[in-house]
């Protein structure tokens, strides 16, 4: 699979990809959350090797911690989450840096969870979540002191457009931070059915890979100052996924049951050594 137009599998809209949130991300929140696999974090875990024996909880708040770390942010500052998921890592960063966060998704049900985890909590004051398209952001220019985007562009189909906009909404030299699955190199054959279908699963219209990655940044007005692959200190998380949406596996009746089942091939799809992870920090010019 490569980024040619003419090889995609049918582009899911914001509305396809709203609707794949909608429908599992409270499932995956509260089901799983008994066993603490994944609590409302929706993004792969960083362990540091082999022999860290993080719980995938605790490694995919370490993920979160990664992104706070390069934001770099000041109590006081505004920064924007792109894709905040349950607002969980909003949460994480804005207790982390002091700063207010706006987090934006194109799921009502994961502005719902968001405001529900913010409302329990001492920081309700310092964040909002608002339904709202990464392409067309409801912010002024320049309201942003940094920004994060982790495992959202993966849904997007024109990630320039969306760049462009997240660009719009930041003061000049302010961060970016995107972590997304990678598409190492181009894949064929068997390899490239398991990715197309895997992206069709989790409504991606195609992986960013890195030349591309890099290009929209670049047309988008943002200077990419850090580039890291850590493809291998994510990989654990495909396995650890599965394992968890099988302790949860719905009857075959049951609504969410084609999801599910296709994240049986997760682990496969996680082995291949095509599939990379991006931990990017980019600076608005
Ligand atoms: C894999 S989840 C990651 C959630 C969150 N960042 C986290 O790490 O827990 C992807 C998120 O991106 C959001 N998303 C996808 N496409 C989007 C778009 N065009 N505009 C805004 N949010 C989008 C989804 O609704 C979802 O909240």
């Amino acid at each position: 699979m490569t980024n040619d137009p003419s090889v995609h599998h049918t582009v899911p809209s914001s509305l396809g990809v709203g609707r794949l949130y909608d429908e599992q991300t409270e499932i995956v929140q509260t089901e799983i959350v008994d066993g603490a696999a994944v609590d409302g974090n929706i993004h792969v875990g960083y362990w540091d090797s082999a022999t860290d024996d993080r719980s995938l909880n605790q490694a995919t708040d370490r993920l979160t911690d990664l992104v706070a770390g390069r934001l770099a942010a000041a109590p006081g500052q505004r920064l924007l989450d792109v894709g905040c998921g349950t607002g969980r890592p909003a949460l994480r960063i804005a207790r982390a840096t002091g700063a207010r966060v706006s987090g934006i998704s194109v799921s009502n049900q994961d502005i719902d969870l968001a405001r529900t985890r913010a409302d329990a909590t001492a920081l309700a004051d310092r964040v909002d979540f608002r339904y709202a398209d990464a392409c067309a952001l409801p912010f002024d220019v320049a309201s942003f002191d940094g920004a994060w985007a982790i495992e959202s562009m993966m849904h997007i189909s024109d990630r320039t457009i969306a760049l462009t906009e997240i660009a719009r909404t930041l003061r000049p030299g302010s961060p970016l931070v995107i972590t997304d699955v990678l598409l190492r190199s181009p894949v064929t054959g068997d390899t490239a059915d398991l990715v197309r279908q895997t992206c069709r699963a989790f409504q991606s219209p195609s992986l960013p890979e890195p030349a591309e990655l890099r290009t929209s940044l670049d047309r988008a007005g943002l200077e990419v100052v850090e580039f890291h692959d850590i493809g291998e200190h994510v990989r654990r998380t495909y396995q650890a996924f599965a394992d968890a949406f099988d302790d949860v596996a719905p009857s075959v009746d049951d609504p969410h049951y084609e999801f599910f089942h296709s994240t049986r091939s997760l682990p496969r799809f996680g082995a291949l050594p095509q599939i990379g992870y991006a931990f990017l920090v980019a600076r608005r010019r």
